[in-house]
């Protein structure tokens, strides 16, 4: 008995017991088809990276129906009779490429390339679903469920609304050509969709069973199975263990998405019927339908409201009977599908048995503890529009796919034709605490009522405020947060529905959310002919591999089958001592294989082996005192990832000496003054005196708080290591191959010539993988070194997140004293950074302290700043993308605000006071202001401000001179090749592709230097024989010193080839030269090596102007528009550097806008360590209007040909955005008639801190 599929056109059946019963499709199609297009990071649904398209046939329409599904979470199980579909199978050298593929390459979609197979395949799904017919719009909102790290998005969502049909995206012209215009669909597939498959069950392994019904009465004969204490689980889309993990301990899947009654639908004069397992967004078609209906009008916010649950790919597989079962099981889970329906009053229709049902409220239903019970439908009755209001809301952390702050739905019945009595009142809110669900006493206070009248809503809000009694559920927001919401979203429903005449002009913009109209970019930059490629904004090389899945990371590779998976066991008591391990209960899962802890390192127990900005050892494996919550202290090796992880989990462990208190954060420390912690700046400043303030001058002092930002790689923590016969062979993700080697042969006391490394590419960094991908690799190395097979150990999100180190936070302590006019006559500023356990990749000494007077004329008589590194009991902190030096010019930044705030004038001019003489910012700084028109925008805000008491926008500028800083660059070698046989050229450097666009811009090099056609240069992988002790990846710079490498190596091989080119004359041609050069055997091989000292240090300049809308009810922001002007030189191909700047950008949006990182104040534990709690900006985050200007005409007479290095600095603009919210919040606070002052804004500035901040107040809200 078995399952049959295709994929990609070509069928396989299998047989289910040859594999785990909870198989997904991800792992079959990656470990057993080798189809490693698909991608996976996060598991749960959340990234984006692993979708691939689906088709299979409606088991009640027969239709045929495609969409994009999330293979992490699908189970192989439920693909019987399906066609699946990858990128492999869009696409590729040998067949060609799709379209999609082509595109999203030819306009730069692509960086690191780890996200794009995955984009792809949603956009694939899409159109396929749509029968190729999709709006900009459609596409727009389409992406929820995808995130990018590296590009911003802004080129990715260019490229897919170049397929609408309303598109008017510009694509160049070698874009499209007949094939293009096009043939979408995948001539392979179709044939399997046909549902004739008769197998019912299966034994599968570890004594658990597969059942596939087609009718309720099969689906209750295998409930008939389930012994009594047995576990099954009715298999819809799978997709709740995206949001609670399915337990371990099931022995029945039952999949039910061929039960034909379970998908069955209907639209009746007065009612709907919702089959219960129809899929999200099958449910959403149907309301679509329903809308034009009468009495089902309000099925159109139905629709709008189910477009925020989750992402297309986990509707298109989730389903309504499973998102209320998530509810049934956990009471806190705040569904927007119960939420909507119970406010309408839903009926479910539930079965005990194949033959009888039952009609019961959800809330009966949440309730009834009935074994076996089993929805078959939802019942939707219409509620005619003359005589019901409805409506509903969901608040979010960011744009799309986050679980709601706070959800509501009201539905009021009107005692007659004058809508304004109440004859009955639904009101529901989500998350409040597990068991609230209708604020009762309001709605029997409203029967009766005049739900406009003044009186009525002063006495609702009093009352609903009393009800409303949020609990702490951390990670949650605070619970005052959530009450204020809570009642704004009533007060918003309020203020949206009542006629107009009703509601003070000022209010009206309160009653609507924010709408996001469609976004757009603007790029303007130079390109110089004369040296071209350089300069030219060519193609990322692989970008069209990366784009078809077939570019390699370092889990693709394959080994052999007796390879072993790892997973780290970690430490959960922070302080205290590690007493025992017992693995018993680990070794009882089958397939685990061994268990290595400290006592099994033969040689250092140090994976951060490295001579600079290592000052301490950090241990691969906890070596007495826990410093810090899920440090590893052991791996465990197993036959699958799952049982790794799972049996990790199974390992206990006994501690000793506990410490009293914990120190997780700055503020923790400096709380206690815990010296110990404290490790001060060598190199501070002189103190300066306190100065007498003169007639008229302003001061003020204030604190700026800068969390910590976790990287989001969407590539994890990935490294393969394969023994041979010297030593092993390491693919890891790391970008500093020369510390790797060396930790590893140091711990396994190998000579490291015997530890060879390899990467040709990693799915992005931004530091995470500078040294702390060493940790993952050493106890990789460890396992593969001690049970002599391969291993492989990529590291889940949650233990990324938990056990790995992340940017500084930073605290600000500054004092000013200034002129009326604004100039600064003394300015302190104490800060803070938070090291984690080790002062390791110190920030405060090498890089804030060098940023921190910015462009400002802060001397050493009128400033002064004091760093002090703060070690806190957290993972070790390191690098994150312009590391120390964002913390810096924010800080300077935001006093600059400050004392542009407290003296009552324009910020701008402030900073035009204050900038330093000479400093190339006074040329730039009034042209900028005038290009963004600033003043005229500034004006138009206070306008609009002043109009508006809930809907506010502000105007935030940023200025940077981020001080590019190359002294610690010691050798970067490139080996430049050239082949006899036709001319082509092969490079191998010591730098590290890591979506930064190294590579295309090192081969644009040497084919200017060279003087050959860029098609003739090729990038080898990076190793540790050419690359040998190569520095690190980091720092923006390596463009800049790889490139200097290469084009030495070039220009060894041209003295070389002078002669013999003097010899055949000008005519000849490169091949003839090179054929001729190998005849006399001249080498065609050079090796060169950027030293110390090749690149001095120079400054890059940039400035941003970002406006933006805030919703003051529910702390909602749109970002309307950013302007961004940046020196980047000349720069070294333009598309690959403007695609820098809006990905550093957007990454600096989500530090200072979505990403909170939540701890347990007594354990130490990370909260937010998931796709499903931690927020990285998603497509609809972006600016709406995002135009980037690289500065033109801007030599750098010291940069690597004339260029600027550009991979970190933009990241340092994005401060802009809270000086504008300060700017819109100010406005709200004078409107609530709070006092004039400082609003302390840090990263992140949430909707809670808008909302706290603002000062509106509940007990005020009131329609006139
Ligand atoms: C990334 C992500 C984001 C999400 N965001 C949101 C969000 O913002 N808002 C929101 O409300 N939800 C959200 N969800 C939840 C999502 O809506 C549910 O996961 C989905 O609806 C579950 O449907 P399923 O078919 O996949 O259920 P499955 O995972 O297949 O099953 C879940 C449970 O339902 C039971 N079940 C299934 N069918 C029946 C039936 N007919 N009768 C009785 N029991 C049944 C099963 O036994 C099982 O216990 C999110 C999920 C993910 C993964
Ligand atoms: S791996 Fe599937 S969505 Fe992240
Ligand atoms: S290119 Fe999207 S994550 Fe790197």
């Amino acid at each position: 008995m078995s399952i049959r599929f295709n994929v990609n056109g070509f069928p396989y059946e299998v047989q289910p017991a040859d594999y785990a019963v909870d198989i997904t499709l991800n792992t079959f199609l990656r470990e057993h088809l080798h189809l490693t297009a698909t991608k996976y990071m996060c598991l749960e649904g959340g990234c984006g990276s692993c979708v691939c398209v689906v088709q299979r046939r409606h088991p009640v329409t027969a239709e045929l129906q495609t969409h994009a599904v999330n293979s992490c979470l699908m189970l192989l199980n439920t693909c019987n009779d399906v066609d699946i579909i990858t990128d492999e199978g869009l696409g590729n050298k040998s067949s060609g490429y799709h379209p999609l593929q082509k595109r999203l390459a030819r306009l730069n979609g692509t960086q690191c390339g780890f996200c794009s197979p995955g984009f792809v395949m949603n956009m694939y799904g899409l159109l396929e679903g749509k029968g190729g017919v999709v709006s900009m719009s459609e596409v727009e909102d389409a992406f929820g469920g995808n995130i990018c790290r590296c590009t911003g998005y802004r080129p990715i969502l260019d490229a897919m609304k170049s397929f609408a049909v309303d598109s008017n995206i510009e694509v160049p012209a070698d874009c499209v050509d007949i094939e293009d215009s096009f043939e979408l669909i995948c001539p392979r597939t179709g044939q399997c969709s046909t549902s004739n498959c008769s197998r019912k069950t299966l034994p599968c392994q570890d004594n658990c069973h597969w059942y596939w019904p087609k009718t309720l009465v099969e689906l209750f004969a295998a409930l008939d199975q389930v012994a009594g204490g047995e576990e099954y689980i009715l298999v819809g889309g799978n997709t709740a263990h995206g949001v609670y993990r399915r337990s371990k301990t099931i022995q029945h899947y039952i999949d039910i998405n061929s039960v034909a009654e379970l998908k069955h639908h209907s639209i009746e004069a007065d009612h709907l019927q919702l089959g219960a397992n129809m899929s999200l967004t099958d449910a959403m078609q149907l309301f679509q339908q329903a809308t034009s209906r009468a009495g089902f009008e309000y099925c159109a916010q139905l629709w709008q409201h189910f477009n925020l649950i989750a992402n297309v790919p986990v509707r298109n597989n989730g389903t309504l009977a499973g998102n209320i079962s998530i509810k049934k099981q956990h009471p806190e889970f705040p569904s927007d599908v119960f939420i909507t329906f119970e406010s309408l009053n839903a009926q479910v229709l539930v079965h005990d048995n194949a033959h009888t049902q039952r009609v019961m409220t959800l809330l009966e239903y949440l309730h009834d503890r009935t074994p076996k019970l089993v929805i078959g439908a939802f019942i939707l009755r219409s509620y005619p529009k003359e005589k019901f209001l409805f409506n509903s809301y969901k608040i979010l952390p960011r744009a799309q796919n986050v679980h709601a702050y706070v959800n509501a739905g009201f539905l009021i019945e009107w005692q007659n034709s004058q809508r304004r009595i109440v004859g009955s009142a639904r009101i529901c809110f989500g998350n409040i605490h597990p068991g609230f669900v209708h604020a009762q006493t309001v709605e029997q206070f409203l029967v009766g009522r005049d739900l406009f009248d003044d009186a009525t809503v002063v006495q609702v809000f009093e009352q609903l405020q009393s009800s409303l009694q949020p609990v702490e559920m951390p990670p949650e927001a605070s619970p005052e947060y959530r009450q204020k919401l809570a009642c704004s979203l009533f007060y918003k429903f309020l203020l949206g529905s009542a006629p107009r005449e009703v509601v003070r002009e000022r209010l009206r913009s309160g009653g609507q959310l924010l709408e996001r109209p469609l976004s757009s970019g603007k790029q303007s930059f130079e390109t110089i002919p004369k040296k071209y490629p350089v300069s030219q904004a060519v193609q990322k090389l692989e970008g069209l591999v990366q784009c078809s899945g077939e570019a390699k990371y370092m889990n693709d590779l394959l080994t052999t089958s007796n390879a072993v998976y790892c997973a780290f066991v970690t430490a959960k008591r922070v302080g205290a001592t590690i007493e025992g391990i017992d693995t018993k209960a680990a070794f009882q899962c089958k397939g685990v294989v061994a268990f290595y802890s400290l006592k099994d390192v033969p040689g250092e127990n140090n994976f951060n082996n490295t001579t600079v900005f290592t000052v301490e050892p950090e241990e691969i494996f906890c070596a007495g005192r826990v410093k810090y919550y899920d440090q590893p202290l052991g791996v465990i090796a197993a036959n699958s990832q799952d049982i790794a992880v799972y049996a990790a989990s199974l390992v206990q462990v006994t501690y000793a000496n506990d410490q009293a208190k914990i120190y997780r954060s700055i503020n923790a420390v400096l709380a206690e003054n815990k010296d110990d912690r404290k490790f001060q700046n060598m190199e501070k400043s002189e103190k300066i005196p306190k100065l007498v303030p003169a007639a008229g001058d302003i001061t003020g002092r204030g604190i700026l708080q800068l969390n910590s930002q976790y990287y989001f790689t969407i590539e994890p923590q990935t490294t393969v290591v394969i023994p041979e016969e010297e030593g092993l062979r390491v693919y890891c993700a790391t970008h500093w191959m020369d510390v790797t080697q060396a930790s590893i042969s140091r711990m396994l006391k190998l000579h490291a010539n015997m530890v060879q490394l390899e990467v040709k590419r990693i799915g992005g960094s931004f530091g995470a993988k500078q040294t702390r991908a060493n940790q993952v690799a050493c106890a990789c190395a460890l396992v593969a070194f001690k049970l002599n097979r391969p291993a492989r150990f990529v590291q889940t999100i949650e233990s990324m997140m938990e056990s790995n180190g992340k940017r500084w936070a930073c605290r600000s302590d500054y004092e000013f004293l200034a002129r009326e006019n604004g100039s600064i006559r003394r300015l302190v500023n104490n800060y803070y950074e938070d090291a984690g356990c080790t002062l390791n990749e110190n920030v405060v000494f090498y890089l804030t302290q060098a940023a921190i007077r910015n462009v400002y004329n802060l001397t050493d008589s009128n400033f002064s700043a004091n760093g002090t590194a703060i070690k806190t009991d957290a993972p070790s902190n390191s690098w994150f993308r312009a590391p120390g030096t964002a913390e810096a010019i924010a800080m300077t930044e935001t006093a600059i605000e400050h004392i542009a705030f407290a003296c009552k004038l324009d910020p701008a001019d402030v900073r035009l006071v204050n900038l330093r003489p000479g400093n190339k910012m006074i040329q730039l700084l009034p042209r900028f202001l005038a290009s963004t028109e600033y003043r005229k925008r500034r004006t138009e805000i206070n306008l609009f401000n002043a109009q508006n008491r809930w809907r506010k926008r502000g105007l935030g500028l940023a200025l940077m001179e981020f001080p590019l800083n190359v002294t610690f660059a010691w050798c970067y070698p490139a080996t430049v090749a050239i082949y006899h046989a036709d001319g082509s050229v092969i490079i191998s450097h010591g730098g590290i592709e890591v979506g930064q666009g190294l590579n295309t811009k090192v081969a644009q090099v040497a084919a200017f230097v060279l003087g050959v056609p860029l098609d003739r240069v090729r990038i080898a992988a990076s190793d540790t024989v050419l690359g040998a002790n190569s520095f690190v990846t980091a720092n923006s710079m390596t463009s800049d010193v790889v490139g200097r490498a290469v084009r030495k190596a070039c220009e060894t091989l041209n003295k070389r080839l002078e002669p013999v080119k003097q010899k055949l004359g000008a005519q000849a041609k490169w091949e003839e030269v090179i054929e001729s050069a190998f005849m006399q055997s001249i080498s065609l091989i050079a090796t060169e090596s950027y030293v110390k000292g090749d690149q001095p240090n120079y400054s890059i300049f940039g400035l941003s102007l970002s406006e933006l809308e805030l919703d003051i009810l529910t702390g909602n922001h749109l970002i309307r528009r950013v302007d961004i002007l940046e020196d980047a030189g000349e720069s070294l191909n333009p598309s690959i550097d403007v695609g820098q700047v809006e990905g550093a950008f957007v990454m600096g949006l989500g530090y200072y806008l979505t990403e909170l990182l939540r701890y347990d104040r007594q354990t130490g534990r990370l909260l937010t360590n998931r796709t499903w709690n931690y927020h990285p900006p998603g497509a609809k985050d972006i600016p709406i209007d995002f135009r980037i200007e690289l500065l033109q005409k801007s030599p750098n007479p010291v940069g690597f040909l004339r260029s600027k290095a550009i991979g970190e600095p933009p990241f340092c603009l994005a401060v802009g955005v809270l000086f504008a919210l300060q700017h819109a919040i100010q406005s709200a606070r004078e409107d609530a008639g709070l006092p004039r002052e400082w609003v302390r804004l840090g990263a992140p500035t949430t909707p809670e801190t808008v909302v706290l901040s603002a000062g509106s107040e509940v007990h005020k809200f009131s329609l006139s």
